[in-house]
């Protein structure tokens, strides 16, 4: 989850570290450092602080390698000392690394009895003391014998004050990306940090490790053997990945979303199929489907459910990936395992992909990130076109993967000859209306952002549905959590009288979103319970339906009722946006979060 940036070549080298370690801030934020190598010494600079306190004290005269790092803490609390690059005993060799040493406490006991000190609570820094010992001259070679030491994940730039002309990287089980160019190279964490300068990258694979320097990259495995690198030219646009004007990058994420379902629907639909390139899936194989996936990726998993269900009339069940693969689940060759999630990097989801491959499942993977490791483990994969989601509070990425869902539920209805042609017209041209329709909705803006001024004081909120809402409601609910701090909790609207009405008191708000026909009369008879508790009452609704007799109304645009939470997410996520930024919470880096959590 931590930043990596390293560059070797002749621009100012802690400029391009800053500025990609900026673009990566989201992926950890505790405390920040770089190491840059000039001749004969390495200057290291670190703060537990944000990269702007970093920025002021580099020092970066003399230098054409370094590598940089924005840490989200797993061992030892944030601090300078724990704050990466790590240095071996003489201060000669630096690390910067994300993932986990699992065996870091008997290195260091085994260190330490051959004279080696440690001055940091990270497992880090066994790295760099076990490159001092093997040192002989070669770098890389003594990076090969210390990768030999250590279990666990890592993604790792290491640095030598003997040579300051090139860096030498690897990989297992955290990303790690190799940014090609002209007389210069690159390698980060993740591509946002690239994209000024390069977009011509190799994905680095499990074992390979890499020595770069400005003439070129020489890949290999962790034996030494030489390995053919495979770059590819990644198509977002660095624009994507800039603020472009907004205050926050969450705000623009959501604006973004019309374009981004664009973009996720081209080339999808043929007349009135729905189509996926190089996907052929033995639809009548499967007698159950599964969807994994984490935080935001499982609710949309939840909808999921519900589309698959309603349109192919397959049985599906949805798992927390971290707690699906530590149940014995039941799945074998008849299942069809859909994992989701826009890095493709979260460990939790990782773990329960490769246990349900174990047992025989075919893997369809649903991600925003070409080349992301659940990508290239996955049987089959459909992208969601949202571009770079760089707020940890996730909005686009979300729309899209809906958006993918519902088109999977279609083909696999299509396929399974479980839907009708006028049906399915139906779902497909209210999916082409959508982008038009989102953005209608965003024009709540205003009305929501009001709202956000009441709510910013309050210390609970409530969010209820029912049917395809109550999924929206968790969304909902996460994303005010996520960024303004505030408790809130969902509920399906027909079980608050089974004990959680008993939480209701005057003045609780209570956001009830009400968006599904079938169930309206339903929903005004639990809205109408909370309402005579007291509740202060708002009210997500298509326009035209009038629900003032029960709150204050926030209306959406209308379409068919499966779509309707797509539009119902847009005011949820800017009152979650609104309420967080006139708290003054940080908006696109909330506290104790990280956008891509590559740690179980
Ligand atoms: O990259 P992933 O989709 O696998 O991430 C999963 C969750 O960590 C993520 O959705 C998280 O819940 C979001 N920050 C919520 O906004």
């Amino acid at each position: 989850m931590c930043g990596i940036v390293g560059y070797v070549g002749p621009r100012p080298v802690a400029d391009v570290l800053l500025d990609g370690l900026e673009r990566l801030e989201y992926r950890g934020y505790d405390s920040a450092g770089l190491a840059l190598g000039r001749s004969g010494a390495l200057g290291v600079f670190k703060t537990d602080g944000r990269l702007r306190d970093l920025r002021e004290m580099v020092d970066a005269s003399g230098a054409n390698v370094g590598a940089g790092h924005t840490r989200w803490a797993t061992h030892g609390r944030p601090s300078i000392l724990n704050a990466h690059p790590h240095l071996d005993c003489h201060g000669q060799v630096a690390v910067v690394h994300n993932g986990i040493i699992e065996n870091y406490v008997q290195l260091r006991e085994e260190l330490t009895d051959q004279g080696h000190r440690f001055l940091s609570e990270t497992d880090t820094e066994v790295i760099p003391h076990l490159v001092e010992e093997y040192y002989q001259g070669d770098l890389p070679e003594a990076v090969a014998r210390a990768l030999q030491d250590v279990q666990g994940s890592l993604a790792i730039v290491v640095l030598h004050a003997e040579h300051p002309d090139m860096l030498v990287v690897a990989r297992r089980d955290s990303p790690l990306i190799i940014g090609l160019g002209q007389g210069e190279n690159y390698v980060a964490s993740d591509i946002p940090a690239l994209l000024p300068y390069t977009r011509d990258v190799h994905v680095m694979e499990n074992g390979e490790m890499a020595v770069l320097t400005q003439e070129g990259v020489k890949l290999t495995d962790w034996s030494g053997r030489e390995i053919k690198m495979n770059p590819y030219r990644v198509n977002w646009d660095p624009a994507q990945a800039e603020k472009e004007g907004y205050e926050h990058f969450m705000l623009k994420e959501i604006h973004e979303q019309p374009r981004a379902i664009e973009d996720t629907l081209k080339g999808k639909i043929k007349g009135s199929q729905v189509v996926f390139d190089s996907l052929d899936l033995p639809v009548d194989r499967f007698n159950k489907i599964v969807i994994l996936g984490c935080g935001t990726a499982w609710h949309a998993g939840l909808m999921g459910r519900k589309y698959i269900e309603a349109l192919a009339k397959i049985p599906v069940e949805v798992d927390i990936a971290s707690e699906f693969r530590y149940r014995d689940p039941m799945v074998d060759e008849g299942t069809l395992t859909i994992v989701i999630s826009q890095s493709g990097e979260t460990a939790d989801t990782l773990g329960a992909m490769r246990e349900a491959q174990r047992r025989g499942s075919r893997i369809l993977a649903i991600t925003n990130v070409v080349g992301s490791t659940v990508s290239r483990e996955a049987d089959d994969v459909i992208y969601t076109r949202a571009g770079p989601e760089i707020a940890v509070a996730s909005t686009k990425a979300y729309m899209t993967q809906l958006v993918c869902l519902l088109l999977l539920a279609l083909y696999l209805a299509q396929r399974r000859g479980a839907v009708d042609e006028g049906a399915a017209a139906e779902v497909l041209d209210a999916l082409r209306g959508l982008p038009d329709q989102v953005r209608e909705a965003l024009k709540t803006n205003g009305k929501v952002e009001d709202l956000a001024q009441r709510l910013q004081k309050e210390q609970h909120v409530f969010f209820i549905g029912r049917g395809l809402d109550y999924p929206l409601a968790m969304e909902a609910a996460l994303k005010l959590k996520e960024v303004s701090y505030i408790h809130a909790q969902p509920y399906p609207a027909g079980e608050m009288k089974h004990g959680t009405l008993a939480l209701v008191v005057e003045g609780l708000p209570i956001v009830a979103i009400a968006t599904q026909s079938a169930l309206r009369e339903k929903m005004l008879n639990n809205i109408k319970e909370v309402k005579a508790r007291g509740a202060d009452v708002v009210v997500i609704a298509p326009e035209g339906d009038d629900l003032d007799e029960v709150g204050e109304a926030v209306h959406i645009p209308r379409t068919m009722d499966l779509l309707m939470p797509l539009l119902s997410a847009v005011p949820c996520q800017l009152l979650a946006y609104h309420t967080a930024r006139i708290k003054g919470c940080d908006v696109d880096k909330p506290r104790n979060l990280a956008k891509s959590v590559t740690v179980e």
